[in-house]
């Protein structure tokens, strides 16, 4: 107990320790905080699916037919029809053979990586990947080489090194939206790479799935090369607003998975509820208001960035709905977060481990049914808050 408490209090002391803050109701553009209405800009139900009738609609009358609890993994008890149903509907979604359900991102991260690759094979990791990829890489116990980060040039000069040394599968593994920064992988040099080098492409599309490109398919659509992919790795917890995650690939993988990915094999699968709920928000994504939601997220996010670039924010190279204020260290990062949210404003401050040391920063994030002259407001408290000193 004392070794743990000196380390909180270490914490502490160099501002770097995380606590639980309880929203009331609802997850929408406004939560209630300690009683009082704020200003959400830290969410990724980016389309605001979490409360839609039509999901709502779809997780009640699942749970009256299907009832609350899947009864145990897949493999033993709980391979229930909506599971099935959600996988075909997601893999004609991502135009692939098949699809498996994993029960949140992180899980599917682990259990992919871990039930795919070995000691022979060798992981081409970009270095801003997600942490559950990181953890990814360490279970499969295949070679990770960790590239620069969106740099083919970097990518090819790694594979080049290894070529010789090459014994197994390569696979080249990267978020579609990067989380903390949002950017967007350079996908169309990643299928080049992986087609001279005969090497897989894995993609995170957590950010991506239900958001990017015309139809919602994600980052792989947005940079056309959406069936160049072949592990199409994506949560269902952010722009589809529920819970639960997935990979669509060949049926070769899929039932490899189904054989050795531990935690798929070893875990209570979802409960019903959820893929009938996915199934409705992919009825949303592949809606007319689906195409309208997307567009509204587009224009909310050029009102917030373009007040926040004018009044000399760093805002990194975000191309997407996410968009971090870039603050340095952690001290002024939560001493701005914390004068935000006095303002009405609910926004994250972001250090390392998450982000790299001198990374710090504000994560904002746009939904699409924010009201674009509250994020002007908002974005003008940022720039009255933060140290731009550093620009
Ligand atoms: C890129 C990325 N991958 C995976 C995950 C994990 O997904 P989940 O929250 O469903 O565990 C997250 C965030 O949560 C993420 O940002």
């Amino acid at each position: 107990m004392e070794r743990w408490r000196k380390k909180l209090d270490d914490l502490t002391r160099q501002n770097m320790r995380r606590s639980l803050r309880t929203v009331a109701g609802m997850q929408g553009p406004h939560v209630s905080l300690d009683g009082r209405e704020l200003l959400m800009l830290c969410s990724n139900n980016y389309l605001g699916l979490a409360s839609h009738p039509h999901l709502i609609e779809a997780a009640t009358r699942a749970t009256v037919d299907y009832g609350v609890g899947s009864s145990g993994s897949r493999l033993i008890s709980g391979s229930m029809e909506l599971h099935a149903d959600f996988e075909a509907r997601l893999a004609s979604f991502k135009s692939t053979e098949a699809a498996l359900l994993f029960n949140s991102g992180y899980a599917a991260n682990n259990g992919i990586l871990q039930g795919l690759f070995g000691p022979d094979d060798v992981i081409f990791s970009d270095e801003l990947n997600h942490a559950s990829i990181i953890d990814g890489c360490r279970l499969s116990k295949a070679r990770t080489v960790v590239y620069k980060h969106a740099d083919p040039e970097s990518l090819e000069s790694l594979m080049i090194t290894e070529q010789p040394k090459r014994r197994g599968r390569w696979v080249i593994v990267t978020d579609g939206v990067f989380s903390m920064d949002g950017d967007i992988a350079p996908l169309a040099e990643l299928v080049s790479l992986k087609g001279r080098y005969d090497a897989l492409l894995m993609i995170d599309d957590a950010h991506g799935t239900g958001v990017l490109g015309a139809t919602g398919r994600g980052s792989g659509e947005h940079c056309g090369c959406l069936h160049q992919i072949d592990l199409h790795m994506g949560t269902l917890g952010k722009g589809l607003g529920c819970f639960g995650a997935y990979l669509a690939s060949s049926q070769v993988v899929i039932d490899t998975l189904v054989n050795s990915s531990r935690s798929f094999i070893f875990s209570t699968s979802l409960p019903p509820a959820l893929p009938a709920t996915a199934m409705a928000a992919l009825d949303v994504v592949e809606s007319e208001e689906g195409a309208r939601l997307r567009q509204q997220l587009r224009s909310n996010r050029q009102v917030f960035i373009e007040k926040l670039v004018a009044g000399g924010c760093d805002i990194g190279e975000s191309e997407t709905q996410i968009v971090p204020v870039i603050t340095g260290d952690p001290v002024s990062t939560m001493q701005s977060a914390g004068k935000l949210l006095e303002a009405g404003i609910f926004i994250q401050g972001i250090r390392p481990p998450t982000v790299p040391d001198g990374q710090c920063r504000l994560r904002g994030t746009i939904m699409a049914t924010h009201d674009p002259t509250q994020l002007e407001a908002a974005a003008e408290k940022i720039v009255a808050t933060v140290d731009k000193g550093r620009k």
